[in-house]
């Protein structure tokens, strides 16, 4: 196994950065392949917590190779503060190396994001406003600035121009705004490229000699199936592809590279922003849960809507990713529930079922989940370390996921601590990441 894949398979937060960070201890590069600074995940370590948004999650490793790959799209205010609170905080982030072909946010699409969303009113999407989509808009319409562009200051003036050039209209609303000034976009830009240059490099050869070797390399997502430009709840999703797939087109791989693709999936579910959500809870219950499993962005603050397990919607990201493993998180969240519903199949608005993610964006939006019951456990199980030591009922509760979706599970987490977490009997047999130590 040299390849493996780590995607979200609902709508991001699932927990991908701790599950990264355990595995990476083995790995001998991490990749990030899309998204951008609209990600974040919270690692926690030795009691302290780390809340990372750009830079993989295999950082904490020292000198460890971490690639941001040329699919994602970078703040590099955000990138370089992140680089300055590692390095104070100790973290040796030698490792670290940026895709010269990664798309730049510049200081107009975190506007272009404001006026996108406010000229939507009630339509709107909800994003985390760091203004990915507007960058990924740009490099489709091939005006966008990469990070090789830092390097020569003719060029980048040159494609600032042109970028700008189409958006007057749009940011007519912020057309005395300093930010918006050529040479002060040019001149701070070209101080980031200069603080980013040692970092710079054709990263897609680099994954091709780790991977040729045999190396282990892993793939991180951010977000999640759902919120999947193309196969997710589109509009209300990101701008692009948190699936499995586009780990080849964000990293250079090849797609015969990857040999595993482990989904990340919390023991309910979560979203953040607009948009359906067949099993949303609107009760006490939902408040109950996101205050104990902490259910706030690490990126925007914003409260998590919060919802049962939904079986179909994770079926379709099983599909969709070709999933080999899955990993459940947040078991412990779920303790003290006297049943538990997980919903197999949507009833939309005229009593249709639907035992399949429907594909018209109508049927979902009215979609009510159809639930089975499975009974609750009272223990605190945040002390779990192997399987054998859930009750009875938590167990049962893995085995209906595990069944209904028709991928084992091969590791299931109880709390945010990297020990807080236990290799199932599947996961100890097959799964390439049994090298890692259990808790
Ligand atoms: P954008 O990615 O900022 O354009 O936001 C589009 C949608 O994706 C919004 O509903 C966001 O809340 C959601 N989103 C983006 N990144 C994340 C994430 O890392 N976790 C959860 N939701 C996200």
């Amino acid at each position: 196994m040299s390849g493996i894949v780590i995607v979200g398979a609902q709508w991001g937060d699932e927990g991908k950065g701790k599950i990264t960070d355990l595995l990476a201890e083995r790995a001998d590069a991490v990749i990030r392949f899309q998204g951008g600074n609209n990600a974040g995940h919270t690692i926690v370590r030795h009691g302290e917590t780390w809340k990372l948004h750009l830079m993989p999650s295999g950082i904490l490793y020292p000198g460890k190779t971490c690639v941001i790959g040329n699919g994602v799209v970078i703040d590099p205010k955000v990138l370089t503060d992140e680089l300055d609170e590692l390095r104070g905080r100790g973290v040796d982030t030698s490792g670290l190396r940026i895709s010269a072909n990664a798309h730049m946010i510049m200081p107009y699409h975190m506007m272009l994001d404001d006026a996108g969303e406010a000229r939507l009113g009630k339509l709107k999407i909800g994003t985390t406003r760091r203004g990915i989509g507007p960058a990924y808009a740009d490099k489709a319409s091939r005006i966008g600035i990469r990070v090789q562009d830092l390097l020569d200051e003719k060029i980048l003036k040159k494609k600032i121009v042109a970028a700008l050039e189409p958006k007057r209209l749009a940011l007519r609303p912020f057309a005395r705004d300093p930010r918006l000034d050529l040479q002060a976009i040019t001149e701070e830009y070209l101080a980031y490229g200069r603080r980013l240059s040692e970092y710079i490099a054709d990263t897609t050869s680099l994954v091709w000699d780790k991977l040729d070797k045999g190396d282990m390399v892993i793939f991180e997502g951010a977000q999640g199936a759902l919120l999947d430009i193309d196969h997710g709840t589109y509009p209300f999703v990101t701008s692009s592809n948190p699936i499995a797939a586009s780990a080849c087109i964000g990293s250079g791989a090849g797609p015969k590279d990857i040999d595993e693709i482990w989904g990340i999936a919390k023991a309910y579910s979560t979203r953040v922003g607009s948009g359906p959500f067949p099993t949303e809870l609107h009760d006490a219950l939902g408040d109950d849960l996101r205050r104990r499993g902490g259910e706030f962005g690490t990126t925007t603050g914003r409260s998590r809507r919060i919802g049962w397990l939904d079986l179909v919607a994770l079926r379709y990201a099983a599909r969709l990713n070709s999933l080999t493993a899955l990993v459940v998180t947040k078991l412990d969240v779920l303790s003290g529930l006297d049943t538990i519903k997980v919903c197999t199949r949507y009833r939309g608005e005229d009593g249709a079922e639907f035992d399949t993610f429907p594909y018209h964006q109508t049927v979902l939006h009215h979609a009510t989940g159809d639930y089975v019951e499975l009974p609750g456990w009272s223990e605190d199980i945040s002390e779990a370390r192997s399987e054998e030591e859930l009750p009875e009922n938590a167990r049962a509760y893995l085995r209906f996921m595990e069944e209904f979706i028709g991928v084992p599970i091969v590791l299931v987490s109880v709390g945010p601590g990297r020990e807080q977490t236990m290799w199932t009997a599947a996961g100890r047999a097959t799964a390439p990441g049994q090298a890692v130590p259990a808790g």
